[in-house]
């Protein structure tokens, strides 16, 4: 008899924005004029074209496959030599910051490895994540058996949950007690949140002390906008003994569709073995990148390495200009509708209060029904999202103007 892996019993309804998927299809089954009119501000999915650069690139890399001469099979499971050298040159060492080029991961995306760095991990060890927080870390957690089973809030046995307040401006504090794994996400999804330096310091100083590792989500850091804020957690000193960052093109460079990222994993990050011996972290994950994986395709590489071209940096900065504009209408609109808005200034995300007593579904309901509009309810990210949801920002102008006036309309 073939056993199932019961740990996936465990979770809780369905992956939220598949839920969330399935009630807007109700919704526009059911009411087919409305849905005619329906705005999709619910999921962080980019609406604009790929950068002109990057078309050429992908057009370019498709005639490469087409040629003896210049067709490219199985690539190294890291990705290319000169990607991961464009990505450590601009991304780091151009900055000032110390990163090889052999300790980035060329990788198909954020998620994929926030979830799959679990594999090197070892199984007792005790997790922090923020609450709300990206669904990915903690799902992944049970589906490996690191949790005990849901209580009715929806809050892991096992999981240490930090609480994102709005005093802290919605960036948890290291706790009182022990933890060995710790996930940030900044800038903040859901929260639209950017962690400033003494809020990293303050992380990395924990980790260092505890021996514990970060794990450092940086996915929309090309969204800040603040000089002040810290883009990578390799800016802080003692990073690179404690955390490994997780970067994606999806959200600047449209790639949610395309399909590319990078983890970083410095060779200087150490972990204990059973026996408390301290091992690097390195290998494993160059190992495991081996054995599970076979590279992002050549012709996406390409397109990825076409980011960081004169042109291709042009044409990022219009694509998050633009995005970034979006969310500033969007603010005013919500502010000019009574609402208590968070986020929106360096992540394209708005982080919304909802009027009093209305609970976060209960707001996706009314704003799906009466303006048409799909939003995120924040109670899907934690129990303490509860009486918020998530605009994103990432849509036409158009349709950003369109909600930002539909909200105001709105009678609660
Ligand atoms: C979100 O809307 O939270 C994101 O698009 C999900 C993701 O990046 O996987």
């Amino acid at each position: 008899m073939a056993l199932l892996n019961d740990n996936y019993l465990k979770l809780k309804a369905g992956y939220l924005f598949p839920e969330i998927g399935r009630r807007v299809k109700a919704f526009c089954e059911a009411n087919p004029d409305a849905a005619q009119r329906l705005i999709r501000c619910g999921i962080g999915d980019v609406t604009e074209p790929l950068p002109p650069a990057v078309i050429a690139a992908l057009h370019k890399a498709v005639d490469d496959m087409g040629a003896r001469e210049t067709f490219h099979g199985y690539g190294p499971e890291q990705g290319y030599e000169w990607l991961r050298a464009a990505i450590a040159q601009n991304e780091f060492r151009g900055r000032g910051l110390d990163v090889a080029d052999d300790e980035i991961f060329v990788s198909d995306g954020t998620k994929c490895d926030t979830g799959s760095i679990l594999d090197i991990l070892g199984a007792k060890n005790k997790i922090a994540i923020s609450d709300p927080v990206y669904p990915v870390y903690v799902d992944t957690n049970v589906m490996a058996g690191h949790t005990g089973p849901a209580n009715e809030a929806g809050a892991y046995g096992k999981l240490v949950y930090l609480p994102c307040k709005p005093s802290s401006g919605f960036i948890p504090e290291p706790p009182k007690k022990h933890v060995d794994v710790i996930y940030l996400c900044s800038p903040n999804n859901p929260t639209g949140a950017a962690a400033n330096r003494p809020q990293l310091e303050a992380w990395v100083k924990y980790a260092l002390e505890h021996k514990s590792v970060i794990l450092f989500d940086a996915a929309y850091e090309a969204y800040i906008s603040d000089p002040a804020l810290p883009h990578s957690i390799y800016e802080i000193s003692g990073a690179r003994e404690c955390a490994i960052e997780f970067r994606s093109y999806s959200k600047h460079g449209g790639f949610t569709g395309v399909r590319c990222g990078f983890t970083v994993v410095p060779k200087t990050l150490l972990a204990a073995t059973k026996t408390g011996e301290m091992k690097p972290l390195h290998p494993l994950w160059n190992r495991r990148m081996c054995t599970k994986f076979n590279g992002v395709s050549y012709i996406v590489q390409r397109a990825a390495e076409a980011l960081y071209s004169p042109e291709g940096k042009q044409q990022v900065r219009a694509l998050i200009d633009h995005y970034m504009g979006n969310a500033i209408v969007l603010r005013a609109g919500a502010k000019k509708a009574g609402l208590k808005v968070f986020g929106g200034q360096n992540a394209p995300y708005l982080w919304v209060r909802t009027p009093k007593g209305v609970t976060s579904w209960q707001a996706f309901d009314k704003i799906l029904g009466d303006a048409s509009v799909v939003i995120t309810p924040g109670s899907g990210f934690g129990a303490k999202g509860e009486g918020y949801f998530r605009i994103s920002a990432f849509n036409s102008r158009a349709n950003a103007e369109e909600v930002a006036r539909r909200l105001q309309e709105l009678k609660w």
